[in-house]
């Protein structure tokens, strides 16, 4: 099989973790944009759903799924997005597609968090996937700076703006054995709107495509 073709079949499992009738979060990547076309396929009514990026929102509405604003939901019930990276303990890292301030937003609204991703993501220790960390463009060297001292090795991701207006470093050469706790230490630096460990809150379900199936893992 593929990687596209795991990912397809994890996004099209997923739709079984959506309930009808609820608002969803949705994440962003490719893997989520077989996850929207599969829910769209599916027919699974809901109200509408929260975008975590300017892309995800985009294949919604064009799916006719209303897109609903952050600030009018208190909670709701399922988040499903993908990851570059996550461990045993369902610690993540994301970001590769450069939206991880707005899953971050989104994932602390949603009282559930499902991963979907397809085996190669599944590691023992985070940080061979180079974290992305989203930056104030004033701040850029600075933080920059500061990530080095860390351990890490930054680099900017070139012709990049977030959705937010911001700009993307991809710190190299981290090992990340406490997860939690560097996710804290980054987001203390000044300048750093958001890091791409989401190990504070994790996932709390896993579903992992390999070639023989779609294993469920759960914290
Ligand atoms: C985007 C993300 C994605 O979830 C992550 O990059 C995985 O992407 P893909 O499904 O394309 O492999 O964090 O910011």
């Amino acid at each position: 099989m593929t990687q596209d073709e795991l990912k397809q079949a994890v996004a099209r499992e997923a739709v079984r973790h959506v309930p009808p009738g609820e608002v969803l979060g949705v994440g962003t990547g490719s893997t989520v944009d077989f996850f929207i076309d599969a829910l769209a396929e599916a027919g699974v009514r809901i109200p509408g759903a929260v975008a975590s990026s300017e892309r995800s929102a985009a294949r919604l509405a064009r799916h006719g799924i209303p897109v609903l604003d952050l600030n009018e939901l208190e909670s709701f019930p399922v988040y499903v997005d993908g990851a570059d990276e996550i461990d045993g303990s369902l610690a993540m890292i994301k970001g590769g597609g450069g939206a991880l301030t707005r899953e971050k937003i989104v994932a602390a609204v949603a009282r559930r968090f499902v991963c979907i991703a397809d085996a190669s993501k599944r590691v023992e220790v985070l940080g061979r996937f180079p974290l992305p960390v989203e930056v104030i463009p004033m701040a850029r060297a600075y933080v920059a700076r500061e990530l080095a001292k860390l351990g890490g090795a930054p680099r900017l991701r070139e012709g990049f703006v977030t959705d937010n207006g911001n700009v993307i470093l991809d710190v190299h050469g981290l090992a990340i054995t406490a997860p939690a706790a560097l996710e804290s230490r980054i987001n203390d630096v000044v300048g750093v709107v958001a890091n791409g460990i989401f190990a504070r809150r994790g996932a709390d379900l896993l579903l992992l495509a390999a070639p023989d199936g779609v294993r469920t893992i759960s914290r």
